[in-house]
């Protein structure tokens, strides 16, 4: 099996286990959102994971879903939160709809996600169940702390790295741990994928704060957005670092007022390339893939697997969306 491999069958799955129920205002925003595509890195994890340990990748699809559906959950409500107007390349839900439908659509999806889990028998569904609970409430507790920084004019970096590790890395994690227990992994095995999943997702959400202010059109969500949400990436965390005082001000400054969005945007961005900031986030972004695939050494698997979750490990360092 190959990615794609996965993705098909992930996606052929979806397609027939997405309710369209009454009333349309709670279950169209949801079929909005999970239709709308996206990656469904997540997933296609939750499967590879299973396969690679020689389990019945079917066995994992409920899982896979599940998943999937707390994604989607995740971003109805982290673009309400973030004030987004843009996901994947369209309109958000509450935009689209408002305010109340993105509340009540989101928590029914997030429920759902947890109905799917209900297909799992006692010794499978307990750790399935412990682990995705603890996960969602740590994606809380990281997205709690995001907004926190907002009103911060200093964090620090390991404060940060803190933070994406929740609210991106630990569902990474899971999802390669869901299918570990699933497919009945060894109990070291499991971990060992687990942290592999949680450095390759402190990777993902760098690149993602890369992407944010350096992106393309095509990355889908509008460019500059972390910017003007006044997000304490590593971008304003190690520019303040490394910046003359002059430069510190005018960071603090941009970050505080009121200008016209493009303006602002331009005048940040060519401060954090004066002082190369956008290099270094490319090596830290490097740094965390590394440490991913290191885990992947030790787990029992033969060359051929440990070869799979490398290349896809590399091929998410030169993704554009
Ligand atoms: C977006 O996740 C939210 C983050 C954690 C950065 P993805 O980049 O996986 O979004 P989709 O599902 O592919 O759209
Ligand atoms: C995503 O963080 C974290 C969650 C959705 C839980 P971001 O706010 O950076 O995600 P995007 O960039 O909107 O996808
Ligand atoms: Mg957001
Ligand atoms: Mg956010
Ligand atoms: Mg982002």
């Amino acid at each position: 099996m190959n990615i794609e491999n996965y993705r098909a069958a992930f996606l052929n799955f979806m397609s027939k286990n997405l309710t369209k129920n009454e009333p349309k205002n709670l279950y169209k925003p949801i079929d909005y959102i999970m239709s709308l595509g996206g990656k469904r890195m997540r997933p296609i994890l939750v499967l590879m994971s299973c396969d690679l340990f020689g389990g019945d990748i079917s066995e994992g699809m409920e899982a896979a879903l599940s998943i999937e559906m707390f994604h989607n959950f995740t971003l109805i409500h982290d673009d309400i939160m973030d004030r987004a107007e843009l996901r994947r390349g369209k309109i958000t839900v509450h935009k689209k709809w408002d305010l109340n439908t993105g509340i009540l659509s989101g928590d029914a999806l997030m429920i759902q996600s947890n109905q799917r889990l209900e297909y799992y028998e006692g010794d499978i569904f307990k750790p399935l169940i412990a682990l995705y609970n603890k996960t969602a409430l740590e994606v809380c507790e990281g997205q709690q702390m995001d907004i926190d920084f907002e009103t911060m004019p200093k964090v620090d970096l390991d404060a940060y790295l803190k933070m994406i590790s929740y609210k991106t890395a630990v569902l990474v994690g899971a999802s390669l741990k869901m299918g570990a227990i699933i497919c009945k992994a060894s109990y070291q095995d499991q971990e060992r994928i687990y942290n592999f999943g949680l450095n390759l997702g402190i990777a993902f959400q760098l690149q993602d704060d890369y992407l944010d202010t350096f992106g393309a059109e095509d990355f889908g969500k509008k460019i500059g957005g972390d910017i003007i949400e006044r997000k304490k990436t590593f971008f304003y965390i190690k520019t303040l670092e490394l910046a003359d005082s002059s430069d510190q001000e005018l960071l603090l400054k941009l970050y505080a007022n009121e200008d016209e969005e493009q303006k602002k945007i331009a005048q940040v961005k060519s401060i954090i390339l004066k002082y190369g900031v956008s290099d270094l986030l490319l090596a830290e972004i490097q740094k965390f893939t590394m440490k991913a695939l290191a885990e992947i050494d030790a787990l029992s698997l033969d060359v051929t697997k440990q070869e799979l979750l490398k290349n896809f490990a590399k091929s998410l360092m030169t993704r554009k969306t």
